[in-house]
């Protein structure tokens, strides 16, 4: 079985951590109990660029419990957890090829060593696969039955190819079904942003004046849990109806440009480019702190920040890096600008994640049953498949809810009723 990961010595410490998670994902473990019995993807080979972590480990176990020929490749360089992919390999029979701090070429040699693999379903976290099937490796495009998107920035980009009439195959916006966005974007990105923060600081939330540039689904999760810990959160936003959402939510909310002047830690969460740069850099206070949890590491003008700073102290802590600007104030830039709840904590909880991957695995089965009737566009999922996984979801905590009666279900559906 051909791989590439970091050391096939940390399998055991990986193995430990999928087990761990899989204990929190009760949702995608019935999932994968059915799936052993039914293989619905039996004989399909999978390709799947995803962020190898715990939980991404059981979401390939339940593919293959399903019968599918699963490989794995990382979907950032940074995220890659090395036990984990090592553990895939050797305890569960799936090929990862990852590597936590991979170079550019490496990172685009394991997405082609999983093109390789000929794909007729493709997994992606940001839309690079089904992008080298779009440019480098035209050729693997036909076999593909359909492709999965995890995050908000892979749907734009892939909305963005449907509209330019060049999308090859169909697309599948998982990130935007309510079982994932509502709960993994907010619930997750929010809590593991700020335990990304504390890991590599390890600073105290409490009393700090926090920016969160953004107020989509990840900045109101992020923005909520720092105001929860005590810290004066500031939202900046270019959406109207977002900012008065988050003025309205108990935030003040004011352009990038007076923040950068107050805020004591800078966090994006907007999907968007140059977000913070060289203007705002130059406004901020001695010991300012700035890091991204937006998918690319663009949302951080980092070359301007480079050229603004007259000595750059690389890891003076883990995943912290000085920049002593030539004003004299000095700024740490968190994880280089990568996803920070991914590259200094362990990404989204498992619990979250077993709702976001319940909801994939739920629409593979579903793409394969449905080929023939699919087309290349993108692809909202089916709101059966989200009404499952939430009631799967809250079978697994305890929670039942009441049912609509007969003389409700009517009065709901009629017109007449209401008046
Ligand atoms: N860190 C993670 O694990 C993780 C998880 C899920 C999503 N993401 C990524 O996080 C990003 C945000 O995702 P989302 O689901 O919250 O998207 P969203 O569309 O719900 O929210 C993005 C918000 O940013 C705002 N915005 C855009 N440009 C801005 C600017 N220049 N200044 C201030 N605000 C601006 C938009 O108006 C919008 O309200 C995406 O790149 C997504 O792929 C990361």
């Amino acid at each position: 079985m051909k791989h590439d990961v970091a050391d096939m010595k940390l399998a055991s410490q990986g193995k430990k951590r999928i087990l761990w998670a899989d204990n929190d994902m009760p949702v995608l473990a019935s999932i994968r109990e059915r799936f052993k019995k039914q293989k619905p993807l039996a004989g399909k080979n999978v390709s799947a660029c995803l962020h190898i972590t715990a939980e991404t480990a059981n979401i390939a176990r339940t593919l293959k419990a399903a019968g599918a020929n699963v490989v794995l490749c990382a979907s950032n360089p940074l995220s890659t957890q090395d036990d984990v992919a090592a553990s895939l390999v050797k305890d569960f029979g799936i090929p990862v090829f990852a590597i936590c701090g991979e170079n550019r070429k490496t990172y685009y040699d394991h997405i082609s060593a999983a093109i390789d693999h000929k794909p007729v379903i493709t997994f992606d976290d940001g839309a690079d696969l089904v992008t080298e099937l779009h440019t480098r490796r035209q050729k693997g495009a036909h076999r593909i039955i359909a492709s999965m998107e995890e995050t908000t920035t892979g749907v734009i980009r892939l909305r963005a190819l449907e509209r330019s009439g060049k999308l090859k195959f169909p697309v599948i916006a998982v990130n935007d079904a309510a079982s994932k966005h509502l709960f993994d974007n907010r619930y997750g990105t929010g809590q593991s942003t700020v335990d990304g923060i504390i890991r590599a600081t390890d600073y105290l939330v409490a009393g700090k004046k926090i920016v969160a540039a953004g107020y989509g689904w990840c900045g109101r999760g992020f923005a909520m849990r720092c105001k929860g810990m005590g810290a004066i959160v500031i939202v900046t936003e270019v959406d109207p109806i977002k900012a008065i959402e988050a003025a309205m939510d108990g935030f003040d909310v004011m352009p990038m440009q007076e923040a950068a002047k107050i805020g004591d830690l800078f966090v994006t969460l907007t999907g968007d480019k140059n977000v913070i740069r060289r203007e705002h850099f130059r406004l901020m206070k001695d010991r300012a702190v700035v890091a991204n949890s937006g998918h690319f590491n663009v949302e951080i003008d980092i070359p301007a920040l480079r050229k603004l700073a007259k000595k750059v102290n690389r890891g003076v802590r883990n995943h912290v890096d000085e920049y002593i600007l030539k004003n004299g104030r000095r700024i740490y830039l968190l994880a280089e600008g990568r996803l920070i709840n991914l590259a200094a904590a362990e990404g989204h909880p498992a619990s979250v994640m077993d709702m976001s991957f319940a909801t994939q695995a739920l629409e593979a089965e579903y793409i394969v049953r449905h080929a023939r009737s699919l087309k290349p566009v993108v692809y909202d999922v089916p709101i059966g498949i989200e009404n499952k996984v939430c009631t799967l979801k809250l079978k697994s905590m305890g929670i039942s809810i009441d049912k609509l009666t007969p003389e409700q279900i009517r009065y709901l559906a009629a017109f007449g009723e209401g008046t």
